[in-house]
């Protein structure tokens, strides 16, 4: 297990559609390891392999809020099969776009259709955050990130600032 380094917006990686997985084999779970530890030292509670540059439909997250004990989840090819049109507020943010967070409005309810660990068929029906968390991951699958939910404005402000910080700068 290893922590890769997370892309950060604006990086074209981030931009492409991820790809769907075939299998769920040794390679699979050897990067979901990879992801887990990445979003852990982060720290994260999501993580799309896109963010480590990865074009595959795999997610990490752990959303419970208790540190010491861990709930990771692991959805290969996930797919939404219903949301609910109440929606819900959270104020968000994402490792591919550091220190910036806006409130973003999603389904309160949705329900996912995916691939765990071993690759076996999981229906789940998450509600709150975890809902939330899951649509946001699901949308860097298809190249969205939250910034693309606010205004023209808003988000050029939010991509110019990120354009000028330079992460692990280093001068040897
Ligand atoms: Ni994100």
């Amino acid at each position: 297990m290893s922590v890769k380094t997370i892309l950060t917006e604006p990086n074209i990686l981030l931009r492409q559609v991820s790809e769907s997985v075939e299998k769920v084999g040794d390679e699979e779970r050897k990067l979901m390891d990879d992801m887990l530890d990445t979003m852990y030292a982060a720290p994260g509670i999501g993580l799309a392999a896109i963010q480590i540059g990865i074009p595959k439909r795999i997610i990490v997250m752990d959303t419970s809020r208790d540190k010491n004990i861990k709930e990771p989840m692991y959805l290969v090819n996930p797919v939404i099969k219903n949301k609910n049109s109440e929606k819900t507020t959270y104020e968000e943010g994402c490792l591919s776009v550091p220190d910036q967070f806006a409130e973003i409005e999603r389904p309160n309810m949705c329900e996912v259709a995916y691939l765990d660990y071993l690759g076996n068929k999981q229906l789940l029906k998450a509600n709150g955050l975890l809902a939330t968390c899951i649509q946001h991951e699901i949308d860097h699958l298809e190249g969205i990130l939250f910034i693309d939910y606010l205004s023209k404005l808003k988000k050029s402000m939010i991509i110019k600032k990120l354009s000028k910080t330079k992460y692990n700068r280093i001068v040897v």
